[in-house]
C-alpha cells in the first residue's frame, strides 16, 4: 500500500502530479552523512522538480529528546540547512524552513491532541524503542509521548499528499492518516451537513462508517501517503550501517584526503586474508559502497579484480574513494556558495511562505471546531 517514489513518479492518467504536495522534515541533526544523502536529500531533490514541496528542519522535534541540553540546536538547524543547499534543493523550486518559525506546528499540534486516544500514541512501535534506545535520557514526558503526534501536525498542516521517508517512519505517517481520519469524522468541512439519526437508521450504515464523509465532499485533512524510499544499503567506515550515533560516517563537507583517510582501515571481506585470496565484493562493505557510488564500468572491474585476485583492497577502496569524491564535488561546491547569513535567508523566506500555507489550514481547522474567529473591523 504504500507507494515507491517511482510508482509514485511514473505517469498515473488519474493522477497529474502538478498541484501535488509532497512534505518532508528531518531533525536538525548536524552535518549530514551519505546515508542522510542517499537515503533522503538525494531523492528530496529529484521530488521537488514533481511536486509542490515543503521540507523543513524538526527543531522541535530534536527538543524531544535533547531539552536536556539544547545547546547545539541552532548550530545543528544551521549546517542541516547547508547541507540542503548544497546536496542541490532549490529555494528558488520548493519551500525550505525551520519548524519552529512555523508556529502553526505547535498549533495544530495541541488542537490534534484533543482528539487523539492516549492509547493510539502508547502503541506506536518507536515510543517504546526509542525510550529504549536512548536510556541514558529521561523520556518519560509529554513532549516525547506527543513526537509522532507533532509529526501528523507538520504533515497534515500542508495538506500533503506525499510524505517520502524512510521505513523507521512509516508508522508515524500511519498514526497521521488515522488521526486524519478522525478529525474528518469530528470535525467535516463546513458546508457538509451530516444525515439525521433517523435517515442513518434508514440506510443501516454500519456503526462507525455512520460519521464518514461521503465521496466528493473534500475532508480539510486530507491522509497522506507515504513514498517510500528505496534506501540502499550503506555502510559506514566499520561496516555496520552508517550512523551518526556509530561515529563511522563520511560527511558530506569532508574533503577529498579525509575520505581517503576514512576509507584506509575500513573492514573488507573477511575471507581475503592475503593479497592472493580471492574476494567477493557482494560480502564486503567497500563493494556495497561501489555499488552506490561507482559507475558500471568500476563496478565491474571491481568484481572482476577482486574474485581473480587481479587487484588489491588498497586499489579498490582507493576506486571507492574516486567515487565518492566525484559525486560529492558537485555538492561540496555549492554549499561553499552559501554562508550562515545566506542559508538563514533562504530559511527566512521559506518560513514565510509555510507560514502563509499554514495559516490557510489552521482556518479551516479553527473553523471545523468552531473556535470564535477574531472580529474583523
Ligand atoms: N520523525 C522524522 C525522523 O526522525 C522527522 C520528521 C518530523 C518528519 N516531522 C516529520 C518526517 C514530518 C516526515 C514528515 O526522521
Ligand atoms: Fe572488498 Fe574491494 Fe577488497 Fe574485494 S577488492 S574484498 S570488494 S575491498
Amino acid at each position: 500500500m504504500a507507494l515507491t517514489t517511482d510508482s509514485a513518479t511514473s505517469s498515473d492518467p488519474l493522477r497529474s502530479n502538478t498541484a501535488r504536495r509532497v512534505l518532508s522534515g528531518m531533525r536538525p541533526t548536524g552535518k549530514l552523512h551519505l546515508g542522510n544523502y542517499v537515503g533522503a536529500l538525494k531523492n528530496w531533490v529529484a521530488l521537488q522538480k514533481q511536486y509542490e514541496c515543503y521540507f523543513f528542519i524538526a527543531d522541535y522535534h530534536a527538543l524531544t529528546t535533547d531539552y536536556a541540553d539544547p545547546r547545539n540546536v541552532a548550530q545543528n538547524t544551521l549546517e542541516v540547512a547547508l547541507d540542503w543547499l548544497g546536496a542541490g534543493l532549490d529555494p528558488e523550486i520548493c519551500t525550505l524552513f525551520v519548524q519552529s518559525h512555523v508556529p502553526q506546528h505547535a498549533e495544530l499540534h495541541l488542537l490534534l491532541s484533543m482528539i487523539t486516544p492516549l492509547s493510539w500514541l502508547e502503541r506506536v512501535p518507536t515510543y517504546k524503542e526509542q525510550q529504549e534506545n536512548l536510556s541514558g535520557k529521561d523520556l518519560s514526558t509529554y513532549g516525547f509521548l506527543g513526537y509522532p503526534l507533532l509529526q501528523s501536525a507538520d504533515i497534515l498542516m500542508y495538506q500533503a499528499d506525499f510524505v517520502p521517508v524512510g521505513q523507521d517512519q512509516v508508522a508515524h505517517v500511519e498514526l497521521t492518516r488515522e488521526v486524519a481520519r478522525r478529525f474528518n469524522q469530528f470535525c467535516p468541512p463546513p458546508g457538509y451537513v451530516p444525515p439525521t439519526h433517523a435517515q442513518l437508521k434508514e440506510t443501516l450504515v454500519a456503526e462507525g462508517a455512520q460519521r464518514e464523509i461521503p465521496p466528493g465532499i473534500q475532508p480539510i485533512l486530507p491522509e497522506p501517503q507515504v513514498l517510500l524510499t528505496p534506501s540502499p544499503k550503506l555502510p559506514g567506515t566499520d561496516g555496520r550501517k552508517m550512523s551518526k550515533s556509530y561515529n563511522n560516517t563520511i560527511l558530506l563537507t569532508d574533503p577529498e584526503p579525509v575520505i581517503r583517510q576514512k576509507l584506509k582501515p575500513m573492514v573488507t571481506d573477511p575471507a581475503r586474508v592475503r593479497r592472493t585470496d580471492p574476494g567477493d565484493p557482494d560480502k564486503c562493505p567497500v563493494g556495497d559502497l561501489h555499488k552506490v557510488f561507482s559507475t558500471p564500468e568500476t563496478l565491474a572491474k571491481v568484481y572482476e579484480g577482486c574474485r581473480s585476485a587481479g587487484i588489491g583492497c588498497i586499489e579498490c577502496k582507493g576506486w571507492a574513494a574516486d567515487s565518492i569524491v566525484r559525486e560529492l564535488a558537485p555538492i561540496q561546491e555549492r554549499r561553499a556558495r552559501y554562508n550562515e547569513k545566506s542559508a538563514q535567508e533562504v530559511l527566512r523566506d521559506g518560513a514565510v511562505r509555510a507560514r502563509k500555507r499554514a495559516s490557510k489550514t489552521m482556518a479551516e481547522v479553527n473553523e471545523a471546531m468552531h473556535l470564535l474567529p477574531e472580529a474583523v473591523r
